[in-house]
């Protein structure tokens, strides 16, 4: 293990491990399970390389879908080279880590939902299983948007007093975030607009996870800039949260 720092002096880890799974949920959706410690916080992401070529240079960012005592995990879908490449790793080979990036989701409190569409599932199930178990949550309720087919459904169910599910529609209005003392939101930008322009009368706080293309992951190429009432923010380095209302959606 190489211990790092990143610009923010926090230190980090790049970690050469081995795969425990790396199975095919449905046509071009991995899950993928990797041996060993790992620190994170829900919201988090690792940046993972899987491939011993110089091309592509960088990893690719995953947000942590779950993390055990042993073991880390990630959903992904294969959109290029770099998820296709750690898509045909298998059982025992080797992957490269780094991280955790970011910051997370803030500990809620209260009436909690979470709100995920398409792979913006992914941070929400180790986000559902913290809080399910926390004293100071009252409920957490799941809501899960899919173009086609759910998947991974029987886990969210375990972590949830209510689990909402669509297919083919629009998971935004499915919830009426005025029931919730926090919102946390990931998937498209359509989805995440949808959310936090609802009607919010005061109470609930709505955060967004956002997926910007990356380049370092460490806020030093500037590739993840966005704009926000705050002035340019880089989603790797001040988000990839953020409070719904700073954002300037497209
Ligand atoms: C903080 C963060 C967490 C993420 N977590 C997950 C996750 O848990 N599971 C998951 O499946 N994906 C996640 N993503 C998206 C994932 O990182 C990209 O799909 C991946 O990097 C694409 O790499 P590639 O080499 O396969 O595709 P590339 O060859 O780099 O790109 C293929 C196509 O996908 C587009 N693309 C690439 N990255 C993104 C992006 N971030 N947003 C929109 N379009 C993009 C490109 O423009 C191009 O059209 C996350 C992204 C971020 C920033
Ligand atoms: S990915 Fe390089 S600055 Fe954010």
């Amino acid at each position: 293990m190489c211990p790092g720092k990143g610009p923010d002096n926090e230190r980090r880890y790049s970690k050469m491990a081995k795969i425990i799974f790396n199975r095919e949920l449905d046509t071009g959706i991995y899950h993928i399970k990797i041996a060993g410690k790992y620190k994170g916080a829900m919201g988090q992401f690792y940046m993972l390389r899987g491939w011993e070529s110089h091309h592509p240079v960088l990893g690719r960012p995953l947000s942590i879908f779950d993390l055990e005592s042993e073991s880390i995990s990630f959903i992904y879908k294969v959109v290029g080279e770099g998820t296709h490449l750690i898509s045909r790793l298998k059982e025992s080979d080797d992957i490269e880590l780094f991280g955790p990036y970011g910051k997370g989701f803030p500990p809620p409190k209260g009436r909690v939902a979470l709100i995920g569409g398409g792979m913006g599932i992914a941070p929400l199930y180790l986000a559902g299983r913290e809080l399910f178990f926390d004293s100071e949550i009252e409920v957490v309720h799941i809501y899960l948007g899919f173009k086609e087919r759910a998947i991974l459904t029987d886990l969210f169910e375990k972590v949830s007093h209510k689990l909402v599910i669509v297919t083919g529609g629009f998971i935004s209005q499915k919830i009426n975030i005025n029931d919730y003392n926090y919102v946390f939101a990931c998937g498209s930008e359509e989805m995440m607009k949808a959310v936090v322009q609802q009607g919010n009368y005061g109470k609930t706080q709505v955060f967004v996870s956002l997926e910007k293309r990356m380049g370092c992951g460490v806020g030093a190429c500037l590739s993840c800039t966005c704009q926000t009432a705050k002035g340019n923010q880089l989603t790797c380095k001040d988000g990839p949260v953020f409070p719904g209302e700073d954002i300037f959606f497209e």
